[in-house]
């Protein structure tokens, strides 16, 4: 059975979060790569919503891997980190 993540950006929440942005420079992409990477590498399937043409364009581009290291960061983080 594929889990489907709603919501993956927490409908534009995390986009200002200090800690997730600062681990997005690391990899040279947008926060709302890293979320939907950070979701993909969790085995689950990410549903981000879009409206602006950059921003979809943007979310196709996954060509980077989140370190074991990073991932456990990120899944330690509760939903009141996310801003
Ligand atoms: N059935 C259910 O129970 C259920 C529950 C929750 C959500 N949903 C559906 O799931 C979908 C996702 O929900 P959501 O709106 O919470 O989505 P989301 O993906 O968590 O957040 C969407 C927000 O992120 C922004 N965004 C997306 N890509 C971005 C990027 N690359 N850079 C900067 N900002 C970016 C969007 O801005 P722009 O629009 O300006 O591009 C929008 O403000 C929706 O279709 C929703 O209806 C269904």
């Amino acid at each position: 059975m594929l889990v489907e993540a709603y919501s993956p950006l927490a409908t534009g929440g995390i986009l200002e979060n200090e800690d997730i942005t600062q681990m997005a420079d690391k990899y040279g992409v947008s926060v709302a790569q890293l979320a939907i990477n950070f979701v993909l590498q969790n085995g689950v399937l990410p549903l981000p919503k879009a409206t602006h043409q950059a921003h979809i364009e943007n979310n196709t581009k996954l060509d980077f891997e989140i370190s074991p290291e990073d991932m456990q960061a990120l899944n330690a983080m509760s939903g009141t980190d996310m801003g």
